[in-house]
């Protein structure tokens, strides 16, 4: 490309996906165009059921269309082995759900580290330093040796997005981040995205019911029928 500097983080073009349930088909995706560019921050909203969930398994390729295509830093991730799919996602994408799977035998530092200990060309020494880096941007430098079970929900919640950024990646895919955090908590991680997203350079795709926090984000779009919609 020309200007490689704005070029698209991720781009879905005509996405279909149909659960076939028994005789019935359920056509959750009827064809979604998305463009998201470096740094872009876009909320998906939703109601229940309307396809959201589905909609990030297929960005990140851990899912298969039914029909159309996902680009993901230039690589068409349906043209692709699983090997090659593994390693884009782990050089390019970050991941944060309603639950916040962290690996409960291993402290927060070693569950933000992960991600980079999986990348041969990083010494155990730099993903640990990184790590601790990250978990200062988050504001858990004290509460690194902990294990998720000693941490409080909103604790976690930053754990997962302290591991989502640390291999630096061009896109963060989160699935209803705060969905299972208080209001209270929930407003402190929102302010907390906000403040990191300002930082960083990484684009974001957060599914969200706070129509609050949508609207803060440089685009808010509504899965509705199938389609993405501007929210109005
Ligand atoms: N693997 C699957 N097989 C059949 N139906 C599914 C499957 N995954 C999701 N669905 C259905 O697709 C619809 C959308 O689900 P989902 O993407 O989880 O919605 P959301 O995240 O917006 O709540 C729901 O009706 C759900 O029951
Ligand atoms: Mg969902």
């Amino acid at each position: 490309m020309n200007n490689p500097e704005n070029r698209a983080v991720l781009e879905c073009r005509r996405l279909t996906k149909v659960f076939a349930e028994g005789p019935e088909k359920l056509k959750v995706l009827r064809g979604i165009d998305l463009l998201v560019s470096p740094a872009e921050r876009v909320a998906i909203v939703g109601t229940s059921g309307s396809g959201k969930t589905t909609l990030l398994q297929l960005l990140a390729g851990l899912d298969h269309p039914s029909s159309g295509e996902v680009i993901l830093c230039d690589h068409q991730l349906m043209k692709v082995s699983e090997q090659q799919q593994g390693e884009l996602r782990n050089r390019h994408l970050g991941f944060v759900y309603q639950f916040h799977h962290l690996l409960p035998e291993f402290t927060a530092l070693e569950n933000v580290a992960m991600p980079l200990l999986l990348r041969k060309e990083v010494s155990v020494g730099q993903a640990t330093m990184r790590a601790e880096e990250m978990l200062g941007m988050v504001g858990l430098s004290k509460r690194a040796s902990h294990k998720p079970a000693e941490l409080s929900g909103g604790e976690r919640q930053r754990v997962a997005i302290a591991r989502a950024l640390v291999g630096s990646p061009d896109l963060v895919l989160m699935d209803e981040p705060t969905g299972n955090l208080d209001p209270h908590t929930a407003s402190k991680i929102h302010e907390l995205m906000k403040s990191l997203s300002e930082q960083l350079t990484t684009s974001f795709i957060v599914v969200t019911h706070d129509m609050v926090f949508a609207r803060q984000m440089d685009r808010a779009l509504r899965l509705e029928d199938g389609h993405l919609v501007p929210v109005v």
